[in-house]
């Protein structure tokens, strides 16, 4: 049985796929509107999350399946009265065909896997990996035409503990000759973990402190806010990267500018007109990638 748990996963031929079939849900959805009929999954965040839940949610709704969700797991589920996550998920895969999943622990999402009858959906863990969010991302970049081999992506802010830069980088390493700049104060740089993963996979890798140090015919920026939730102490407080029109005009009409969102003060609203934000979209498209990511894997289970 398949479990999506971490971008490793996965190779070219399965975006491919994967995206083609995204693809063709997006055009023709009433062809895939009954096609998990029958089938219930649970939605269990132990973490905030509006996006992913929602998304994942909806995607569930229009294939069909039925969901029983708690958006507050950490609180109103058992594991208030000590229980582990391995028995929640032994539990919960007995009444389900699927279990999408936020922790905030690094390694939940293989605990789960370990126990559970039925497939797990890594909707987060901890500061560890967030598969589904790069999936579609990598989409959003499909969609705009750009070749994956050869791409030049800027990650910028809390590469420290930002879940998305981790899973992005370890999916963008699948393609050829791919170029990554990390903008981040130095206290929240990429971990080195991660940066030996790309070396490992012959993607280059550049530390920047400005915006000015990046070409400005970059494909893509991806910008992330602080994780301020991972950290207490006051004096780690990054400096921001703040994405304004100025910052904007450095770059081509053909660099994108992606976010996860949540944002805070990282991307100034002013930008939100511009055609090449397209972070909004980028939220859409998780919808299309979560229904073909949940119907390829419950299918083939
Ligand atoms: C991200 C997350 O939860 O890691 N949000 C999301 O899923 N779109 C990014 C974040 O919270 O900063």
């Amino acid at each position: 049985m398949k479990h999506i748990i971490s971008c490793e996963q996965f190779d070219r031929d399965y975006l491919e796929g994967l995206f083609q079939l995204a693809d063709d849900m997006m055009q023709t959805p009433e062809k895939y509107s009954e096609s998990l009929k029958g089938k219930v999954i649970a939605t269990m965040f132990f973490e905030p999350s509006t996006r992913t839940r929602l998304s994942f949610e909806a995607a569930i709704l229009r294939l069909g399946a039925k969901n029983i969700s708690t958006e507050n797991a950490r609180e109103a589920s058992s594991a208030t009265k000590g229980e582990s996550l391995e028995d929640t998920i032994r539990v919960l895969s007995g009444y389900t065909d699927g279990i999408v999943m936020r922790h905030f622990d690094k390694d939940a999402a293989i605990r789960a896997a370990a126990v559970s009858s039925v497939p797990i959906f890594n909707a987060g863990s901890g500061s560890g990996a967030h598969p589904t969010q790069a999936l579609l991302d990598m989409y959003t970049i499909h969609k705009c035409q750009k070749p994956f081999d050869h791409l030049t992506v800027a990650v910028v802010g809390d590469l420290l503990f930002g879940r998305t830069v981790h899973s992005l980088i370890k999916l963008l390493s699948v393609y050829e000759h791919v170029i990554i700049y990390g903008l981040s104060s130095p206290n929240f740089a990429l971990p080195k973990e991660y940066v030996d993963y790309l070396h490992l996979h012959k993607a280059t890798y550049i530390p920047c402190t400005s915006f000015e140090e990046l070409p400005g015919n970059i494909d893509v920026i991806y910008n992330t806010r602080t994780q301020l939730e991972r950290f207490t102490e006051s004096d780690l407080a990054p400096r921001e990267f703040i994405v304004n029109k100025k910052v904007m005009s450095h770059f081509s009409d053909e660099t994108i500018l992606l976010h996860p969102l949540p944002r805070n003060a990282e991307i100034d609203t002013d930008v939100d007109d511009d055609p090449r934000a397209l972070y909004f979209q980028q939220a859409h498209n998780g919808m299309w990638v979560r229904m073909a990511l949940l119907y390829d894997t419950i299918r083939n289970c």
